[in-house]
């Protein structure tokens, strides 16, 4: 349709036609389906607004949405369609690794194919939009949503959000009705909740937001995600739904977004309880002049905009742009030719959960697991008697707390994976405990008689998938006491224990890492429908792992927030003498993390040599190159993750010790050696500056190229910037 006649139809609407646009409403109100994410209240909803809400969330498999939409047409006057959405944030029915391990690839042409996967399983089910990519950066692994998180980084963040985008939307979203709309959340700065409590109070500069916790959400939105999400908390005292700083002032006129904003689920009504909005007529009000075009599951504008119209505390022009922006979408999707888009039950029947998905869902895997420590006892030898032990062992609770579609009992567990390898004779089993709970005498018994009759033990352990995700912040990251004891137990046989875990967060795995009847720990994540396969072909060798941490593991909660780029202050440690006291320190822990970001190991090693750079006085007109020798010291083929970072030794502002700039994934077979290139130019060494301004200063530069955020492995040379 043209923009014309969408004008036109927007002036046939009716006053209450056009409020009634701006309502989503979950699947429940259409057909019976339990899609509750969110808060549903008792929302005394008549026909007529069901019948003419703009937007549904929930709804999906190609007959449901044929139908809902067949009659939701056949009682819309004006013939608007409906335009369905909803969560598939790492697949829709094949599940992929949860975006955490997703980050931990480095891989953006991987996500960006788990993305197109996702999208063409979701469009052929009937979807038209995806409240993914969620782009929200995290440094506290209390907060249970790292899980949708790709991690601690701006520039990495960036990287995967832009290709989550391109996977999702393709490259002409009108004609292609095999993909869906991006929709870019939680705008903004969710990831960091104060003490990491879901839904808290963020607080923060203006100048760390648009440093670090902007440029995902900006860099989807230029990648051209058509939907913003709006977040839960606020922002600098306002809430975000209700944020016309953030709003109107950032996200519709400096950044030029004219797409749909969308709010949370309930979270216009939430303005109340925030305390900004006295009722829901003033929560009306507010959301609709921050520009929030969707009312998700709650019916202020439903209820209120009609008298605050009547009574002008609102312009009807807002309500109309608004109205426009939805009407747009829906013509941008192709919908009033075909509203009914990608629905199609044969391809449905195809495609979903198919083996060529399964394929990539369980490549991802391989590529997101990370192998944290390896004594050498890794890969097994299949000849080896293996002791399976713990609440991992045989579990297909494997996909992660946003797998909406996904079915668990698809999902290949560990013990199954494994047993493609390892004859039946010489693979035991034995839960021992489950996640929470501690296993009988007779459980934990059976566990350790296997274990005495193995060469090694497999220790199975992590989370249940609802204990990250949404609603799931946790105090104590440790693994559950239950866990740890049962560990304790089988320390003491002398066997040497491989840990795998399955978790939606960086948890405190000191105890497990230091202790030396611990001969490796490989961090699964949850790995997705292919999950068991994936982690047993890494454990059994058929698969190097390559994969590095987007983000850091602490030493203990205490440490948290704990990311590897903190300023320096005026009393850094490094450099001053250990036994210094007056130093940013703690008197018991390192103030590294555990595991820092770009950690992770191999089955091979790399050496690192040479660093050389173009020049040692840039220009800004000037490209700098950068050069490093990577050689594959072992014996096997390997993948390895170069990473590339600078430091701004003096600022403006202070600067952080360090700064991801750039990365390579290559792979070397033994004893191969590759000169790795990197360019930089004045853009990456901008910085948002105390008067907001993005630019840079002269002076000098640090490079550090190297297998990991680790000062240790870093090579180091510098530059000086001029005019
Ligand atoms: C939830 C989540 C959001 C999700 C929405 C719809 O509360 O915060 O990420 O997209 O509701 O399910």
């Amino acid at each position: 349709m043209r923009a014309v006649e969408l004008q036109d139809l927007l002036a046939k609407m009716t006053r209450q036609e056009k409020i009634n646009q701006l309502l989503q409403l979950a699947a429940g109100f259409y057909i019976d389906l339990d899609a509750v994410t969110g808060p549903i209240e008792e929302m005394g909803l008549t026909e007529e607004m069901i019948d003419n809400a703009g937007t549904v969330l929930g709804i999906s498999g190609a007959a449901d949405v044929i139908q809902t939409q067949k009659k939701y047409l056949a009682k819309n006057r004006l013939g608007i369609p409906l335009i369905f959405m909803a969560d598939v944030i790492h697949g829709y029915k094949t599940i992929f690794p949860i975006p955490l391990a997703l980050g931990s690839s480095w891989n953006t042409a991987l996500a960006e194919e788990t993305a197109r996967i996702s999208a063409l399983e979701s469009a052929v089910s009937g979807l038209h939009v995806t409240f993914s990519p969620m782009v929200d950066l995290v440094r506290d692994p209390r907060w249970g949503r790292v899980m949708e998180s790709t991690g601690e980084d701006a520039f990495l963040n960036a990287e995967l959000a832009k290709a989550f985008v391109r996977g999702y939307q393709g490259t002409d979203l009108t004609l292609d009705v095999e993909r869906v709309a991006a929709c870019v959340k939680h705008f903004a700065a969710y990831g960091a909740p104060v003490a990491g409590r879901e839904y808290n109070t963020v607080n923060m500069s203006e100048r760390q937001l648009r440093e670090a916790y902007l440029p995902g959400y900006q860099a989807a939105l230029n990648e051209g995600a058509k939907l913003v999400m709006t977040a839960f908390n606020t922002v600098d005292g306002v809430p975000a739904t209700a944020n016309q700083w953030l709003m109107r002032d950032l996200l519709r006129k400096e950044w030029n977004f004219d797409g749909v904003l969308i709010s949370d689920w309930g979270a216009v009504k939430e303005l109340v309880p925030h305390g900004v909005a006295s009722d829901e007529k003033e929560a009306a009000i507010l959301a609709l002049k921050a520009g929030v075009d969707i009312e998700m599951m709650t019916m202020c504008y439903l209820n209120h905009l009609e008298d605050a119209l009547e009574a002008g505390e609102i312009a009807e022009n807002l309500v109309d742009e608004a109205v426009l922006r939805i009407l747009n979408l829906k013509n941008d999707l192709g919908l009033f030719e075909n509203p009914y888009r990608g629905a199609d039950v044969q391809r449905e029947q195809e495609l979903v959960l198919s083996d060529a998905h399964r394929e990539s869902a369980r490549k991802a895997a391989e590529e997101s697991i990370v192998l944290l420590k390896n004594s050498g006892i890794l890969p097994l030898a299949s000849q080896q008697k293996i002791a399976l032990i713990g609440p991992g062992a045989e579990s297909k609770d494997i996909l992660g707390a946003w797998s909406w579609q996904g079915e668990s009992e698809k999902a290949i567990s560990l013990a199954e994976g494994l047993r493609k390898y390892v004859p039946v004779e010489q693979l035991m089993i034995a839960k021992g405990c489950e996640v929470l709970t501690a296993g009988s005498q007779t459980e934990v018994a059976e566990a350790l008689e296997i274990a005495e009759a193995a060469d090694v033990i497999i220790l199975a352990l992590g989370e249940n998938s609802d204990m990250s995700g949404e609603a799931a912040s946790r105090s104590d990251i440790h693994l559950p006491q239950v866990q740890l004891d049962l560990f304790k137990q089988l320390k003491k046989l002398g066997k040497p224990i491989v840990v795998t875990l399955f978790n939606g967060r960086p948890l405190d795995i000191s105890e497990l890492s230091q202790s030396t009847e611990v001969a490796a720990i490989v961090e699964a994540w949850f790995p997705g429908t292919e999950g068991g396969n994936a982690l047993a072909n890494i454990l059994m060798g058929a698969i190097n792992p390559s994969a590095k941490l987007s983000m850091s593991f602490p030493y203990n909660v205490g440490q948290v927030p704990v990311y590897y780029n903190p300023d320096n202050t005026g009393r850094p440690e490094v450099g001053r003498s250990a036994d210094e006291k007056y130093v940013s320190k703690y008197l018991d822990i390192p103030n590294e993390a555990l595991y820092p970001f770009g950690f992770g190991l191999s089955y091979t090693s790399f050496s690192y040599s040479d660093l050389q750079i173009s020049t040692t006085k840039l220009t800004p007109s000037e490209t700098l190159k950068i050069h490093v020798t990577v050689k594959n010291t072992g014996n096997i083929i390997g993948k390895e993750i170069v990473q590339l970072y600078i430091r701004d030794v003096v600022g403006e502002v202070v600067r952080p010790v360090k700064e991801l700039k750039g990365y390579q994934k290559i792979e070397l077979a033994a004893n191969e050696e590759q000169v790795i290139t990197f360019t930089l130019s004045e853009n990456e060494l901008c910085y948002v500056h105390q008067d907001l301004s993005f630019k840079s200063d002269t002076g000098e530069f640090h490079v550090m190229v190297g297998p990991s955020s680790h000062d240790d492995g870093l090579l180091k040379t510098s530059f000086t910037f001029i005019n």
